[in-house]
């Protein structure tokens, strides 16, 4: 321990449904970082996103995190942490202020965004992110930065989100517990969207989905901003499960089946290759036709976008999706899904990979650690972004300047 670095560390921790990762990253400056460290462990604790058990779920985090210190040489103090489980819910919001001296200030700011967030929130539920998709001054064009600009009535539409009060304490205690202080909590597909999307996707429109193992966690994009999220209780941990109830086989032997095979092959009646399948006692072998695994595993993939698409055409979010799909998460790696999604969904669809610049590159450009990068590039993103608010955007900057001068006139 105690090496020394020149740029600041920053540290996540994605309390998944299979694994808890932390990565330890060094910032190199406003938009780069260097993966340190990686530390990574099962996770037995989690049900759905959700942690159903603190004391196992303390033990995974210890153990993510003293393998990332070792490989770092750093002692962790404090961790960025995601968050996501069914209990997640989300709202689109509109608030409207008087500007108080005919001048956007960084105040007219928080005043508009505490009226959109001024709404009867449900019993048990707290506010985790209030996020501006665009302003408007006096009903005009909608604008990303209104500081510094001139108008009488300010206005908002911000994405709110909003998750249960106890599922979200639980997972501070037990990270509290594991001896590291939360620095932040952000919820999960915010964070693998930066680390998958290129900025050019996010202008156009694009979707995100995280299939995990608990949970697939949707979120679209448009002009740069949030317009949709939503978490569904449907992941790789069930496709597993139908395996193994549909095979009688374990769930190590349906995990290795299904990573293996996946249902890319699945055209019926097409192959005649028979698969050796443990049965549940590990003792029994049966021949499987490969046809039977890609049936289960195609239905519940089946299952699962018929869930995104009624949500697509609900909310009728085609309009934010030109750039498409991105699908990431380990069960992205799912053989056949991107190929099914483009067709159920009738977009263009890709895998995404967190694109990792510095450090590791290898090992992590793997969708399952989409969520840890994702947690510090989020985190570098929005610093950068408060950073230039608090000097107000060039054209106020400027403007001011020539207030100045004008003043020394008179
Ligand atoms: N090659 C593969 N083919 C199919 N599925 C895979 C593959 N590799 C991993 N998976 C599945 O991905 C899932 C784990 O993904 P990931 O690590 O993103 O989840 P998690 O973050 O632990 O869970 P969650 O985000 O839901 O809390 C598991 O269900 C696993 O079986
Ligand atoms: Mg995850």
């Amino acid at each position: 321990m105690g090496k020394l670095f020149t740029g600041r560390l920053q540290v996540s921790i994605d309390v998944g449904t299979t694994k808890i990762c932390v990565l330890v990253a060094q910032q190199l400056d406003q938009d780069r970082v260097e993966i340190l460290g990686v530390g990574k462990a099962p996770s037995y604790g989690l049900h759905k996103g959700v942690v159903v058990d603190v004391a196992k779920t303390i033990h995974s985090i210890k153990a993510a995190v003293a393998e990332a210190e070792i490989m770092a040489g750093v002692k962790i103090e404090q961790a960025l942490l995601g968050i996501a489980g069914a209990h997640i819910s989300s709202r689109n919001c509109h608030g409207a202020v008087p500007i108080k001296t005919g001048e956007i200030r960084d105040y007219d700011i928080k005043a508009v965004l505490a009226a959109a967030r001024a709404f009867p929130i449900p019993e048990g539920q707290q506010i985790l992110h209030v996020l501006p998709q665009y302003f408007s001054i006096d009903g005009q064009e909608p604008l990303q930065d209104p500081c510094g600009m001139h108008g009488i009535r300010l206005e908002v539409n911000a994405h709110i989100i909003m998750g249960a009060i106890t599922s979200v304490q639980n997972l501070i205690k037990c990270c509290q517990k594991a001896g590291v202080k939360v620095q932040d909590i952000i919820l999960e597909q915010l964070a693998s969207a930066d680390a998958v999307l290129c900025s050019d996707e996010q202008k156009l429109g694009v979707g995100v989905l995280d299939i995990g193992g608990g949970t697939a966690d949707l979120a679209i994009f448009q002009h740069g901003s949030i317009r949709h999220t939503k978490v569904f209780a449907i992941a790789g941990n069930h496709f597993t499960n139908d395996l193994a109830v549909g095979l009688r086989a374990s769930q190590n032997e349906a995990e290795r089946l299904k990573r293996t095979y996946g249902f890319s092959y699945f055209e019926p009646n097409k192959t005649d290759q028979m698969v050796e399948v443990k049965l549940v006692h590990g003792y029994q072998k049966e021949m499987v036709h490969i046809d039977e695994i890609a049936f289960i595993l195609k239905a519940r993939a089946q299952e699962l976008l018929e869930f995104i698409k009624l949500e697509i055409e609900q909310h009728h979010l085609q309009l934010f999706m030109r750039a498409g799909l991105v699908l990431t998460g380990g069960g992205s790696l799912l053989l056949g899904m991107k190929d099914l999604a483009q067709s159920m969904l009738k977009m263009p669809v890709r895998i995404g990979r967190p694109r990792i610049e510095f450090g590791l590159p290898d090992s992590l450009e793997n969708p399952i650690y989409s969520t840890s990068y994702g947690l510090i590039i989020h985190t570098l993103k929005k610093e950068k972004n408060n950073a230039s608010k608090k000097y107000g955007p060039l054209a106020s900057r400027v403007f001011a300047r020539m207030k100045s001068w004008v003043a020394e006139f008179f």
